[in-house]
């Protein structure tokens, strides 16, 4: 059985102070959900605030990116070791890392590479654009995107990789997917694609959530899809009412 798993990427939203005023009127609500792992994920400069704040509670904490080099002359990066210090985390390729920051599926595999050395459980979004999905390209993206991010993971790793299937044209725009659409893509070209690489118990294994203008009101619809497994919620992981009422939905 696979241990449903709700997301919260605040993005680029809360200073440190909003940060601690959010986490404190959600902790508690949050942290007293059973049956589902939720796990919020701040800005960088945010962590060691929410780090504090979350001691001791079941809250996970995850960064947004990581950078793949350990250490050294890379001015504005953030390394691995850097980010296994606050949490167990790691969201990696969410589609405004590839469309504004130039992430690709190489850099992208790179950092998945990075967070299995130092013990972080990834997050890898993949996911078609509006253009992309018109043109009927949905597969080709997103086993692609499977394929080459997931490349060179260790056997033994790979059953503990997230993936978050999150078509950017749902994303932040308050069109989200159907459950029954992104059940047949997570299906047919997720875990197909983990089961041509690492066998069918590991395709199995994984946990893929379904992304994209997800609310407390759709939510139950993309939960109860036997191959979705949670949700990578960006808007409503801002608002507390919302992000509980989603992570109790994926809890039932
Ligand atoms: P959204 O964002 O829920 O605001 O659509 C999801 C995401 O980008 O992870």
């Amino acid at each position: 059985m696979r241990k449903p798993l709700v997301a919260g990427n605040w993005k680029m939203n809360k200073t440190i102070a909003e940060t601690r005023e959010l986490l404190t009127a959600m902790k508690d609500g949050l942290n007293a959900v059973n049956g589902v792992e939720r796990v919020v994920c701040p800005p960088f400069i945010s962590l060691a605030a929410a780090a504090e704040m979350l001691a001791g509670s079941k809250i996970g904490l995850g960064a947004q990116n990581l950078y793949w080099e350990e250490k050294g002359a890379f001015t504005g990066e953030v390394a691995p070791a850097m980010v296994k210090e606050l949490c167990e985390y790691v969201i990696l390729g969410h589609s405004e890392r590839r469309a504004y920051f130039g992430e690709t599926d190489e850099t992208v595999n790179k950092k998945l590479l990075a967070a299995q050395k130092f013990g972080l459980t990834p997050i890898v979004c993949v996911g078609e654009t509006l253009a992309q999905y018109e043109a009927n390209q949905t597969r080709d993206v997103v086993s692609s995107q499977t394929r080459l991010g997931l490349t060179g993971v260790a056997a033994d790793f790979a059953p503990s990789i997230v993936v978050a299937y999150e078509p950017v044209w749902a994303i932040g725009t308050g069109k989200a997917s159907t459950g029954e659409a992104a059940n047949a893509v997570i299906k047919d070209f997720i875990r197909s694609v983990i089961a041509e690489m690492y066998g069918e118990e590991t395709a199995q294994a994984v946990r893929v959530l379904y992304g994209g203008s997800v609310t407390a009101a759709n939510a139950a619809e993309f939960f109860s899809q036997p191959d979705i497994d949670g949700a990578l919620v960006g808007g409503a992981s801002l608002k507390v009412e919302e992000f509980l009422s989603i992570a109790k939905a994926a809890a039932k």
